[in-house]
């Protein structure tokens, strides 16, 4: 399940990280509580990810993916290390879109409100948001769902509005914590397709976690795998596949897709160990 906070900047304040999207990750460590009880869920970790890469994170259960997420997003405080996305540390609400892994829509909102909220702080001017809106949602193959109560859909349903929202935030990242996890195999390479297709077009950069060594390798330029916890790099992977210009089916029959398929699912089990 998932579920996005929409969050961007007004132009202005976030000039620097719209223009960029790059993350700097230094020495990173991250420990949740203190004294005895400490766990210590990350690092430490350095990784450097250029702009318009799609960086895809897979490690096993607890080993810190999405603590590594809620660190870009700016939910969680950077203490040990260095963390800056674009030129600037992390701030919540400011430079990324972010599909969390629970759902957090606004329950209150219709499933169109939710969408539409993301578009006004992405600065779309109110007469265009009914519009974009309604594409937003045609691409999660919600359409006709605009005026329904969040609590009217289902689980799956939920989670693709959440997508929508993040895509309305008109970011130059994008943080999704295995936003495709509970759909339908149809759905989910649906939106696979899409997702891939709309980043080699939008230039963004995006990191995606994922427990699923095909999801990483059809959708990444790039796979990080994490060791158990505390996640550290177990493996740097450039996807050496096409971005644009090959039918997707195409792209997830080849020799080279299944090779990489299984070096990313051998590195995980054996990071895990
Ligand atoms: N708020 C918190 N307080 C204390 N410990 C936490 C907190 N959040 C996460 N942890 C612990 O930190 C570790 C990493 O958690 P995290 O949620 O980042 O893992 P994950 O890789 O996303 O796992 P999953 O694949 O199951 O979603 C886990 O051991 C978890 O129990
Ligand atoms: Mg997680």
């Amino acid at each position: 399940m998932s579920s996005v906070e929409a969050t961007t900047t007004p132009a202005a304040d976030s000039a620097t990280v719209e223009q960029t999207g790059g993350i700097r990750i230094r020495n990173l460590t991250h420990r949740y509580g203190r004294g005895p009880g400490t766990v210590t869920a990350l690092g430490p970790i350095d990784l450097e990810v250029a702009a318009g890469e799609f960086l895809m994170l897979v490690g096993a259960s607890g080993c810190g993916k999405s603590t590594l997420l809620r660190i870009l997003a700016g939910f969680e405080p950077v203490r040990d290390g260095q963390v800056e996305v674009g030129r600037a540390a992390p701030v919540p609400g400011v430079g990324s879109g972010v599909v969390f892994q629970q759902p957090r829509l606004f329950p209150w909102q219709t499933v169109g409100g939710n969408v539409e909220l993301a578009l006004k702080y992405a600065g779309v001017p109110r007469e265009l948001r009914a519009a974009r809106r309604d594409e937003l949602l045609a691409r999660v193959e919600l359409d006709d769902t605009a005026a329904r109560r969040v609590w009217e859909i289902s689980g799956g349903q939920q989670q693709r509005v959440a997508i929508a929202r993040a895509l309305a935030a008109n970011t130059s990242l994008l943080l999704l914590d295995e936003p495709f996890a509970a759909l339908d195999a149809l759905t989910r390479d649906r939106l696979q397709d899409d997702l891939r297709r709309v980043s080699a077009e939008s230039g963004r950069t995006n990191v995606f976690v994922t427990h699923s060594a095909d999801e990483a390798v059809f959708l990444g330029s790039r796979i990080v795998v994490l060791t158990r916890r505390p996640g550290r790099i177990a493996l740097d992977l450039t996807v050496d596949l096409p971005r644009s210009g090959v039918d997707p089916d195409e792209l997830r029959a080849s020799a080279r897709f299944a090779q990489l398929r299984r070096e990313v699912a051998s590195a995980v089990k054996a990071a895990a160990a």
